[in-house]
């Protein structure tokens, strides 16, 4: 017999032995999204156990995320007031400046990054500012870009993540950040972000559904391979310290690509729909959850990704602590 492969998965020892890939939960970040108000806490239809929290509440998640071993978050912040420019992004006392403010005063070892984008705080809900004809302008929203980028340095910010996928947008931030003294503070680019479909739940828990029309003016089209490389390799070259890939699992090509082609390190976000998709399939009883939940997460190591945003962080880190992964 030519048991050439089998015998190195006879038995769960040796099979882990030779295991390629491992999930840690200094892997993860887990995404937050702040709410105004307070003691509020509410749980999104679309997206069972994740949470609209008030800043209170954003506090007390920290802890229980701490507890986990989870020190790593992302904020989204949705305003109480939104306008065409987004003006609550702008300002010290905004929600998301607020936010990292009084996260970091009561958990200064929690690394805060910022989602940094206008369609949570625009009435029309797109990335930017609108020009006449109703499109996303790209450089009038570097600039005020540049001003966001500020009220999240000021305020704390450990990491600065864009994704609003405007063109030019690493190099204004770096020079912005850099012309104010924030050297030393990291942008990880949602580089390569395709418009998608499986964005939809975050939208409902975002509150950030376009009123009009799409996102395929600035975020890439699904088919494209090449392009997506390009993106990446064009915010590598402005200076981008972290590139991304989202969403990730109808993309996986496209991770190994880009991890083939640059030396940065890649982060893959784990988007809403892929969340709501498993966790809607595991509680109708059609898949293993926990296995299927695993195998999804190795395959994003296994594709080349160093870090994962994920909605399913909690629940990973959970398995970890039980052995079970
Ligand atoms: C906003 C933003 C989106 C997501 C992260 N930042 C939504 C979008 O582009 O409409 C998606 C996250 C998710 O679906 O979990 N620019
Ligand atoms: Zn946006």
């Amino acid at each position: 017999m030519f048991n050439r492969y089998r015998r190195l998965r006879v038995n769960s020892r040796l099979r882990s032995l030779v295991q390629e890939n491992h999930l840690r939960v200094d892997d993860f970040i887990y995404p937050l999204f702040i709410k105004f108000g307070e003691g509020v806490r509410v749980e999104i239809e679309s997206m069972p156990d994740v949470y609209q929290l008030s800043i209170d509440e954003a506090i007390k998640e920290c802890g229980t995320l701490k507890e986990l071993g989870i020190y790593s978050i992302i904020l989204f912040g949705i305003p109480e007031t939104k306008d065409s420019v987004g003006s609550d992004a702008l300002c010290d006392s905004g929600i998301i400046a607020r936010a990292i403010r009084e996260i970091k005063k009561v958990h200064p070892d929690m690394f805060v990054v910022t989602d940094l984008c206008f369609c949570e705080y625009t009435d029309h809900g797109h990335c930017g500012i609108l020009d006449h004809t109703s499109t996303v302008d790209n450089d009038a929203t570097l600039e005020i870009s540049a001003q966001q980028v500020l009220v999240h340095a000021k305020a704390g910010a450990d990491m600065i993540a864009p994704s609003g996928m405007m063109d030019g947008i690493i190099e204004t931030l770096r020079t912005t950040l850099d012309k104010n003294g924030y050297y030393d503070l990291p942008i990880m680019s949602y580089s390569t972000k395709f418009a998608s479909g499986y964005y939809g739940p975050f939208r409902d828990v975002a509150e950030s559904t376009p009123s009009f029309g799409d996102r395929r003016s600035y975020q890439m089209n699904p088919a494209n391979g090449r392009e997506a490389l390009l993106e990446s390799l064009e915010d590598d070259r402005q200076g981008a310290d972290i590139l991304m890939v989202k969403p990730v699992l109808a993309y996986l090509d496209v991770v190994r690509d880009i991890k083939e082609n640059t030396k940065k390190p890649l982060a893959v976000y784990n988007v809403s729909g892929e969340y709501s998709m498993l966790k809607f399939a595991g509680r109708s009883g059609l898949i293993d959850y926990e296995r299927t939940l695993i195998e999804t997460m190795i395959s994003f190591k296994r594709a080349g990704a160093d870090i994962i945003i994920s909605y399913h962080a909690k629940e990973v880190a959970q398995l970890i602590k039980e052995g079970k992964i």
